[in-house]
C-alpha cells in the first residue's frame, strides 16, 4: 500500500466532508464553516497592497518578520508585563493550524499522551496521532462543556505530556474565568505538564474579561500560547498566526517550520503588523455585531425548544437536538436538503456529541433571521408532521 497506515487511519475533517456536499447547492445559508463573514478591514488590506507595491516579495527570516515579532513582544509587555524575546520565544506561523502541528511534533515522543477536552476543534486529535502521540479525550458534556480539575487529574499518567486548552472554545463558545484557569493550572503544575493554549478567539469574549493563561502566576514557563489573526481581524485567507513559549520549545518548533514552510508569506506578515498597530477599532466593531447576533440566535433556539447554553465567546452555538429524535448527521443532512441551511453535525467534534449540532453566527443578521425561520419550518412542519404520521400508523 502506498499510503502510510497512520494517514490511512485518520478520518477526514467532519466539517470539510460535510461542506463538500454544500458546494454546488443553490440558495443554501451556510452556518457551517467557522469563518468571519467580514472582509479584512481596509487599512489592513491596504498594508498588504502597499507591501507588494514596495516590493516586499522575498522570504523573511524563518522565525518571521522581525518587525512583527517585535510588535508582538511590545504588545505582550505592555498589556501583561510579560517578556517574550522576539529572537527565540516568538514564532510566526501559517495560522494557528500550523502552530498546533509544530508544537505537537516538537514535544511528542512515540506513545506520549496529549489531553484534549471534548467537544474539541477538529485538528487536535488527528495532529496528535500524526505526530506519534495518543490523544486522551475528556468528555465535558456533564460539566457544561468545561474541563473540570478533577476530570483532568483522573486521566493523567506517566505518559501524559500536555493539555490542549482552547477557550473561548470551538464548537461550544464556552470560556474560563481566571479562577477556573487557576484550578486547572494547579493540576498541571502538580504533574509538571505543559499547557498548550489555543486562544484564537480571545478577542471575541462577550461577558467577562478574557484571561490569558500565560498571565497566571508561574504559568509562562509551562505554557505554549497560540494565537492568530484569522478570527479577530477577519484574516482567514492571509494564513497567519503565532506561538509564544519557552525558548527550547519555540526553537524546536522553528526547526520543523524552517524545513517545511520556510516562512509565512511576507505580505501577510506586513498586514499583521498593521492589524496589531491599528486594527483595534475594527475588532471592537465586529465584536459588537457578533454579540448582537449571539443574543438573537440564543433566543431563537430557546424559543424553538433546542436547548443551548449561552456561549461566552467565539461565534458558535452548540444546541442539543435530542428533542428531535434525529442523530446529528440526519439532522444536518435533512436540514440541508429540506430547508437549505447548513450546520455541522456534533460528531465532527467528538464521537459523544451525536445529540448536538454546531451553528456558526459568523453570518449576516439577515441570513441568521432567514436561517432561523427555515429551522423553525423544519422543526414545526417536517418533523412534527412525521411524528404525527408515525403516531397514526401505530
Ligand atoms: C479553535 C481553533 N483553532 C485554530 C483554528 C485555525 O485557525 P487558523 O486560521 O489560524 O489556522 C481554528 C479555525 O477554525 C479554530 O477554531
Amino acid at each position: 500500500m502506498i499510503i502510510s497506515k497512520k494517514v490511512e487511519q485518520i478520518q477526514p475533517s467532519g466539517i470539510r466532508q460535510f461542506f463538500d456536499l454544500v458546494l454546488g447547492m443553490k440558495e443554501v445559508i451556510s452556518l457551517g464553516v467557522g469563518e468571519p463573514d467580514f472582509v479584512t478591514p481596509w487599512n489592513i488590506r491596504e498594508a498588504g497592497i502597499f507591501a507588494l507595491e514596495e516590493g516586499f516579495t522575498s522570504y523573511t527570516s524563518n522565525k518571521g518578520l522581525y518587525k512583527l515579532r517585535l510588535i508582538l513582544h511590545q504588545h505582550l509587555k505592555q498589556k501583561f508585563n510579560l517578556d517574550y524575546r522576539p529572537d527565540d520565544e516568538i514564532l510566526i506561523t501559517v495560522g494557528v493550524s500550523e502552530a498546533v502541528d509544530l508544537v505537537l511534533r516538537a514535544i511528542i515522543n512515540p506513545g506520549d499522551k496529549i489531553i484534549i477536552p471534548e467537544p474539541s476543534y477538529v485538528s487536535y486529535g488527528p495532529v496528535t496521532e500524526l505526530a506519534g502521540g495518543i490523544p486522551v479525550y475528556i468528555d465535558t458534556k456533564k460539566s457544561n462543556f468545561k474541563l473540570m480539575p478533577d476530570a483532568l487529574e483522573r486521566v493523567i499518567d506517566k505518559k501524559t505530556k500536555a493539555l490542549i486548552l482552547n477557550y473561548p472554545a470551538n464548537p461550544t463558545g464556552i470560556s474560563y474565568t481566571q479562577k477556573e484557569l487557576l484550578e486547572l493550572k494547579k493540576i498541571l503544575s502538580k504533574y509538571h505538564l505543559l499547557c498548550i493554549t489555543d486562544e484564537i478567539y480571545h478577542d471575541l469574549t462577550y461577558d467577562f474579561e478574557h484571561t490569558h493563561f500565560i498571565t497566571l502566576t508561574g504559568a509562562k514557563n509551562m505554557t505554549v500560547y497560540l494565537d492568530g489573526f484569522s478570527k479577530s481581524y477577519a484574516m482567514t485567507g492571509w494564513r497567519i498566526g503565532f506561538a509564544c513559549g519557552p525558548k527550547e520549545i519555540i526553537q524546536a518548533m522553528t526547526k520543523i517550520h524552517q524545513y517545511t514552510i520556510m516562512c509565512v508569506p511576507t505580505i501577510s506578515q506586513m498586514a499583521a503588523c498593521e492589524a496589531l498597530q491599528a486594527g483595534r477599532k475594527s475588532v471592537e466593531e465586529m465584536k459588537r455585531e457578533y454579540k448582537r447576533r449571539r443574543e438573537f440566535i440564543v433566543d431563537s433556539l430557546k424559543r424553538l425548544g433546542l436547548a443551548c447554553s449561552k456561549p461566552e465567546g467565539a461565534f458558535y452555538v452548540f444546541p442539543s437536538i435530542k428533542s428531535t429524535g434525529l442523530n446529528s448527521l440526519e439532522f444536518a443532512q435533512r436540514l440541508l436538503k429540506e430547508q437549505r441551511v447548513a450546520v455541522v453535525p456534533g460528531t465532527a467534534f467528538g464521537k459523544n456529541y451525536d445529540d448536538y449540532v454546531r451553528i456558526s453566527y459568523a453570518s449576516s443578521y439577515e441570513n441568521l433571521k432567514e436561517a432561523m425561520a427555515r429551522i423553525e419550518n423544519f422543526l414545526k412542519k417536517s418533523l412534527r408532521r412525521e411524528k404525527h404520521e408515525t403516531k397514526n400508523k401505530v
